[in-house]
């Protein structure tokens, strides 16, 4: 099947979790890079979701804010009717708090996904883009350093969040397979960046050591993921929006892995500050060991690379959150803190 939007000069999105982290860098970079194409952002602004996130674009005519739940299929029908493409990046999207609560994951990520996949469906069998993650693969050992993901590796998830974004992934592939919906699927490593809600360990380390705090550091500290700047996240999605391969999947990383204790000194490093100021805390429960993806399909099909080299963007989003202690200072507070407690505590 061929990718209908191939060429087009002039798009109309709805972007689901447009106020999130990554969701707002990706309605930013569009914007930015293609003028003339249209957004709609479909938020229910969850704790994760900050409308401070796209200050800059408020009022720009071809962008258009709904707050909403993903599961409102009269809504989202609605506001889909005349788009050439639904982008889905709505989740809940922290491990930890899947932990703790695992039904709200379950709702957003599987039920959230499905009510968009259905109404894409009946709206004529609309382009859908779904965002997910390279933890649905599972973990890798340490010792097996040779081995990463890519796009054959068989699901494996362990958490109930990595679990709901596999079934999510599952449905959205059974939609192509049964519906013939025009869809492509994209599983990317650990994002960091602005505007990162700070219960994700770059932000949260960055601005706990501003506070004068120590950083909490799981385990050992030993377990490896690969980091990818989220502009490079945000590039990889234009490109498979434009260009991919209808029904296809690409495994997007940066070849950029590294251990939390190594990705703690390089932040301690940044910041001036010695090792003292870690303190190693209870493992998550079911903690995964490694992560790491090659991202082969991707670069060969659609010549795609990642451009930002992990020192120099470790270095760029220390120095976002030091400018912008306003926006993390309003986040890092209320129901966060009282989620931080519970976690840190049980
Ligand atoms: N952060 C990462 O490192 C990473 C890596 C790979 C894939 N992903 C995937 O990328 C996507 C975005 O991740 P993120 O880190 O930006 O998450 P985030 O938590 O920062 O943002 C999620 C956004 O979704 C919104 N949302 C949640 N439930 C909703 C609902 N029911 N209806 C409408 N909106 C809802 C929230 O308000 C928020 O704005 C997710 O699908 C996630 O699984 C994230």
């Amino acid at each position: 099947m061929t990718n209908s939007l191939e060429g087009l000069k002039y798009m109309k999105m709805l972007v689901t979790g447009g106020a999130g982290f990554i969701g707002s860098n990706f309605v930013r970079y569009i914007l930015e890079k293609y003028p003339d194409y249209q957004i709609i952002n479909l938020d229910k602004l969850t704790y994760a979701g900050n409308l401070e996130n796209l200050k800059e674009i408020e009022g720009y005519p071809n962008y258009k804010f709904v707050k909403g739940d993903i599961l409102n299929a009269e809504l989202v029908e609605h506001i889909a009717k005349d788009v050439d493409i639904i982008v889905h990046f709505a989740a809940e999207s922290h491990v930890d708090r899947s932990v703790l609560d695992p039904f709200s994951f379950v709702k957003t990520n599987v039920l959230g996904t499905f009510v968009l996949l259905e109404a894409a469906r009946k709206l004529g069998n609309k382009r859908f883009h779904h965002i997910s993650t390279d933890e649905v693969f599972g973990a890798l050992a340490l010792e097996d350093s040779h081995k990463a993901f890519h796009e054959e590796t068989p699901y494996d998830p362990k958490s109930p969040y990595s679990s709901s974004k596999a079934a999510s992934d599952h449905l959205v592939r059974a939609y192509f397979h049964t519906y013939g919906l025009p869809i492509t699927i994209s599983n990317c490593s650990n994002n960091y960046g602005a505007y990162q809600f700070p219960e994700k360990v770059i932000p949260l380390f960055v601005t706990n050591l501003m506070e004068g705090k120590k950083v909490p550091l799981y385990g050992d500290g030993k377990n490896v993921r690969d980091w990818i700047h989220v502009d490079d996240h945000c590039a990889a999605i234009d490109s498979i929006i434009h260009q991919g391969k209808i029904g296809h999947t690409y495994v997007i990383g940066a070849d950029s892995e590294k251990s939390n204790y190594e990705l703690t000194m390089a932040i301690l490093k940044t910041m001036g500050m010695s090792e003292d100021m870690i303190e190693f805390v209870k493992d998550r429960p079911g903690h995964d060991r490694r992560y790491a993806v090659r991202s082969h399909k991707i670069k060969a099909e659609l010549g795609w690379q990642p451009k930002m080299d992990f020192d120099a963007g470790i270095k760029k989003t220390i120095q976002w959150y030091i400018n912008n202690e306003w926006w993390w200072r309003r986040v890092k507070s209320g129901e966060y803190l009282e989620y931080y407690d519970r976690w840190y505590n049980r």
